[in-house]
C-alpha cells in the first residue's frame, strides 16, 4: 500500500524523479505526474488503465503560469479564470509545443486548471513543472473523494498519497471551452453553470456521445459502480425489489424509507442541500457498491444548479440498467 501523509517535500521529491503521487483537490483526488515528462505521463495512463485517446488536465498554481503552456486565452474564458480560479473550473485552451502530445492525446487544445486545495497549491507553487492529473481511480470507476479511496484502488501502484482530507466539492471540475464564438460546457461539474452564465451569458452544453467523444468524461457510461445502479421513483423501485426478493441498497437525495433498514440506505443531504449532496455522492456510491447487495436503487436530484451535474453522474452510473 502507499503511505499517506501531508509531506509536501516528499511528494515533490517523488514527482521530480518522474514517479506519480496521489494529490487532493477540492473536486476529487488526482493521480499526478510531471506533465512535461512523457515517461511520467505514460505511467499515468498505465496505472489508471486509461485509453490513450483520453487527454489529461494540466494543473498549475496560478493564472500567470498558464501562459507558459498555452497560446492565449479568449476573452470570455479569461473572465471565468479571473473569477473562478483557483476553483473547480477547467478551461480548454490552444496549447504550446512544450506540452507533450501524450497529455492532450494529440489535440490542439490543452485542458488547464488551477485547483483550490492548500496542500496541492503549495506543492504546485514549489514545483517548476505543471502536474498532469486525472481523477485517481481506475478508468470508468467512481472518482475518489478521500485519500483512502485512492489507496484502496491504486495503493499498490504508487508510493505516496498526499492526504488532504475529504474533498469539499466532491464532483470533478466543470470543463469549459469555445466552439467558435460560443462558450461551451463539455462536462458538467463542481462549478454551477449558472455562475458561469451570470458572467458570460448563455452557454451551450454539449450532449455526450459515446462514439469519438471530444471529452471522454462525455462517454455515456462512466463514473460507474460495479453493481447494477437503477434510477427511478424510489418508493416504486423498493416495492418491486422487495416483491422480487432481490437484495438492494438505497441512495436517496433526502428521504428516509422506513421499509428499508438504516444500514441499507444513505441520504445524500437530509437538508436537501445540493452542494452537500454533491460532496457526499461518490463516497456514498462506493459504500453501497461495497455492500453485500445485488443492486443499488437511486433517484434523480432536482435538475437545477449542482443537481444537474449530480444527475449527469447518476445517469452515467446507471447506463444499460433497467428495473
Ligand atoms: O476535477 C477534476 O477535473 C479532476 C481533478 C483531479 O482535477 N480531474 C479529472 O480528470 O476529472 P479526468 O482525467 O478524470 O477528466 C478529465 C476530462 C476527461 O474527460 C478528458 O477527456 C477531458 O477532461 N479533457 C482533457 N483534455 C481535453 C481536451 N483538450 N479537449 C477535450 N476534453 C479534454
Ligand atoms: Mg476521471
Amino acid at each position: 500500500m502507499a503511505s499517506l501523509g501531508k509531506d509536501i517535500d516528499a511528494a515533490k521529491a517523488i514527482l521530480e524523479t518522474g514517479e506519480l503521487v496521489g494529490i487532493p483537490t477540492e473536486t476529487v483526488y488526482g493521480l499526478a505526474g510531471n506533465a512535461l515528462n512523457p515517461d511520467a505521463v505514460a505511467k499515468i495512463f498505465a496505472v489508471k488503465n486509461r485509453p490513450s485517446f483520453d487527454p489529461l488536465i494540466l494543473h498549475t498554481s496560478s493564472m500567470e503560469r498558464v501562459s507558459d503552456f498555452t497560446l492565449g486565452i479568449p476573452k470570455a474564458l479569461s473572465i471565468l479564470a479571473e473569477k473562478f480560479w483557483p476553483g473547480p473550473l477547467t478551461l480548454l485552451l490552444p496549447k504550446k509545443d512544450s506540452v507533450p502530445d501524450l497529455v492532450t492525446s494529440g489535440l490542439e487544445t490543452v485542458a488547464v486548471r488551477v485547483p483550490n486545495h492548500p496542500l496541492t497549491q503549495e506543492l504546485l507553487a514549489n514545483l517548476d513543472f505543471p502536474l498532469a492529473a486525472p481523477s485517481a481511480n481506475p478508468f470508468g470507476y467512481i472518482s475518489p473523494t478521500k485519500a483512502s479511496h485512492v489507496n484502496d484502488q491504486l495503493g499498490d501502484k504508487i508510493s505516496y498519497i498526499l492526504d488532504g482530507g475529504d474533498c469539499e466539492v466532491g464532483l470533478e471540475s466543470t470543463i469549459v471551452g469555445m466552439e467558435g464564438n460560443q462558450v461551451t460546457v463539455y462536462r458538467l461539474g463542481g462549478l454551477d453553470i449558472r455562475k458561469i452564465e451570470s458572467l458570460v451569458g448563455k452557454v451551450q452544453v454539449m450532449a455526450h456521445s459515446s462514439s469519438n467523444p471530444k471529452s471522454p468524461g462525455m462517454l455515456k457510461s462512466h463514473y460507474a459502480p460495479s453493481k447494477p445502479f437503477v434510477l427511478g421513483d424510489l418508493s416504486q423501485l423498493i416495492k418491486i425489489h422487495q416483491q422480487k426478493g432481490t437484495s438492494f441498497a438505497v441512495l436517496s437525495f433526502s428521504d428516509k424509507f422506513p421499509e428499508v433498514s438504516d444500514d441499507h440506505q444513505i441520504q445524500l443531504s437530509p437538508a436537501k442541500d445540493l452542494s452537500e449532496a454533491a460532496k457526499n455522492l461518490f463516497a456514498a456510491m462506493r459504500t453501497l457498491d461495497n455492500m453485500d447487495v445485488s443492486v443499488i436503487l437511486s433517484e434523480y436530484l432536482p435538475e437545477e444548479g449542482l443537481g444537474r451535474a449530480v444527475n449527469d453522474r447518476l445517469r452515467r452510473a446507471s447506463v444499460n440498467e433497467t428495473v
